[in-house]
């Protein structure tokens, strides 16, 4: 049995690293989610020690430090694969995630124990520069910028020097749209309203575009590698969802610019071009279903291809993302994307249900499962079944976090009949509606179904880690 790493390419080593850091911090997301899901209905836990704005703070940036750690792990995972070449520059790409990595963990540090500053720039070079998911201070910010361009030279240099797959060609345009955008929440203005503006432009072009490419992207290679999908058709479907993703998700930002002082002509904008976005979801959802409805068919006889799934956890994390995707992104996010529902849902527990289901239904799925690729390569197993461990995490997970979106739902709704419809958004209004028992039961179950879902991340640390053992080496 072939235990160790028995890995030819340093670049997906390189990316076993970057999906280690991945799952600490998804692990710290968690608790950081439980901590503040406590506090919701026992506000004085952990009162002016850990307040719930440090909590729920450290929450989001580590959801998003760990997808794009897991991203840039996958790039570098997937890379030497489709280019046939060692990624260039290897050693100082290792450096660069030490850099990283050591950034990472004061930024981290510096939000747990100092928690918040004066409203000076002091504040913003070494503390947090306050906006919410990308909070990072600007001296760790303008570290970041560094490492992602280095990134994404290491990228291009491999991608020249090796085979240009259209798998490749997607990645290469993508990083630059990713990185690029990532720099337009880096500048300072006093205007809220100006802020704001920018800071969609990595919120909403990041999660709405550029990292739904990348959903396209690994979703092409995974399915080559786990049931032997056609490269031709594949690549067909990713030009098609890239060309969708982009026509929608650009102007479909104006769903964000409904209320924050933008000009009113983005009502009709907004509203026109995201109801558009799901189209893109149904895309993703149908290539998924396509190609295992297709291989099916190779398998019963009806044609050439490899007869088995290689991996069957991956290919169901891959199912629960276009499940997830189509459900957290395209119905809950369509839900409250015309103004005139927004008016009513805007901010209140729905859109929480929708973040969540769609963070974790678009991006987490897929990221785990391409864990479960590189736990196959690093362990040299030819065919990677599923374990009880591995059908615990995926059955705790999944119902953890959509039972977690149907109690933020009902809650949401509760705020938008009392506090917008009944009793008008006013500040009572407020606080009228946290203490109505269907908000406040919708919270409880949130919370019960909160644990649920950090026992099925336990399972799956467990089974990454130890699936190595049971695995099955035929050929
Ligand atoms: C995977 C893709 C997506 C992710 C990860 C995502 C995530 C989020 C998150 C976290 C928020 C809350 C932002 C905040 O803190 O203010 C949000 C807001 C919103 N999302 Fe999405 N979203 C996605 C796709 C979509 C799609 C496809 C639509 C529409 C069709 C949509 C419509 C909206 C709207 C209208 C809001 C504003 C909610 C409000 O006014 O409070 N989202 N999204
Ligand atoms: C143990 C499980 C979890 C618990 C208990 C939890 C709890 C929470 C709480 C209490 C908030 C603050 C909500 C507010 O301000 O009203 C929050 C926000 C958020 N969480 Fe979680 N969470 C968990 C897992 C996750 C997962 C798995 C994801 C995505 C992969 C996620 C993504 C988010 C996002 C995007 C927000 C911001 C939502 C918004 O601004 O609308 N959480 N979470
Ligand atoms: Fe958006």
């Amino acid at each position: 049995m072939a235990i160790g790493s028995t890995l030819k390419w340093e670049g997906q080593q390189l990316a076993t690293w970057y999906f280690t850091v991945a799952m600490v911090l998804f692990g710290a997301q968690l608790l950081m989610g439980l901590i503040a899901a406590t506090q919701f209905l026992y506000p004085s836990f952990l009162f002016e020690i850990f307040d719930f704005s440090t909590a729920r703070m450290v929450h989001i940036n580590a959801l998003v430090v760990w997808m794009v750690y897991a991203m840039v792990g996958a790039a570098y995972w997937l890379l030497p694969d489709e280019t046939g070449v060692e990624i260039v520059g290897i050693k100082l790409a290792k450096l660069g995630f030490m850099v990283l990595t050591a950034a990472v963990t004061v930024v981290v540090l510096v939000y747990i124990l100092v928690q918040y500053g004066p409203a000076d720039m002091m504040t913003i070079w070494f503390i947090g520069e306050g906006r919410e998911y990308i909070e990072a201070p600007r001296w760790a910010d303008i570290g970041i910028a560094v490492v992602l361009v280095g990134f994404l030279l290491h990228v291009f240099l491999t991608a020249i020097k090796g085979e240009r797959t259209g798998i490749v060609t997607v990645l290469m345009a993508d990083m630059i749209a990713l990185v690029g955008l990532y720099l337009c929440g880096m500048g300072f203005t006093d205007s809220i309203s100006m802020d704001q503006f920018w800071w969609w432009w990595v919120i909403h072009l990041w999660v709405e575009a550029t990292w739904e490419v990348l959903v396209g992207v690994f979703a092409a290679y995974g399915l080559i590698r786990i049931i032997g999908a056609n490269r031709q058709v594949v690549e067909m479907w990713l030009w098609i969802e890239v060309a969708m993703l982009f026509g929608s998700g650009i102007l479909g930002m104006g769903h964000h610019y409904f209320w924050i002082g933008t000009p009113e002509y983005w009502w009709e904008i907004g509203a026109l071009f995201s109801a558009l976005e799901p189209l893109p979801l149904v895309a993703m959802f149908i290539h998924v279903t396509y190609d295992w409805g297709k291989q099916s068919g190779i398998a019963k006889g009806e044609g050439e291809g490899r007869q088995v799934i290689a991996n069957t956890p991956a290919l169901a994390w891959f199912f629960s993302n276009a499940f997830g995707n189509f459900l957290g992104a395209g119905v809950w996010g369509f839900f409250h994307t015309l103004p005139q529902v927004n008016i009513y849902t805007h901010g209140t527990q729905f859109t929480s249900a929708h973040g969540h289901l769609a963070f974790f239904g678009a991006y987490a799925t897929i990221l785990i499962g391409v864990f479960y690729l590189a736990v196959q390569g690093t362990n040299n197993i030819t065919r990677l079944r599923a374990t009880f461990d591995s059908k615990m995490a995926i059955i705790l997970i999944n119902v953890g976090v959509f039972g977690m979106t149907v109690a933020l739902t009902i809650s949401g709704y509760g705020q938008v009949l009392v506090e917008r419809a009944q009793l008008g958004a006013t500040w009572e209004a407020f606080f009228v509606s946290q203490d109505a028992l269907w908000f406040v039961q919708g919270l409880g179950w949130r919370l019960v179904m909160g644990v649920v879902t950090l026992v099925g991340f336990i399972y799956l640390a467990k089974d990454l880690l130890s699936t190595g053992k049971y695995a099955i080496h035929e050929r």
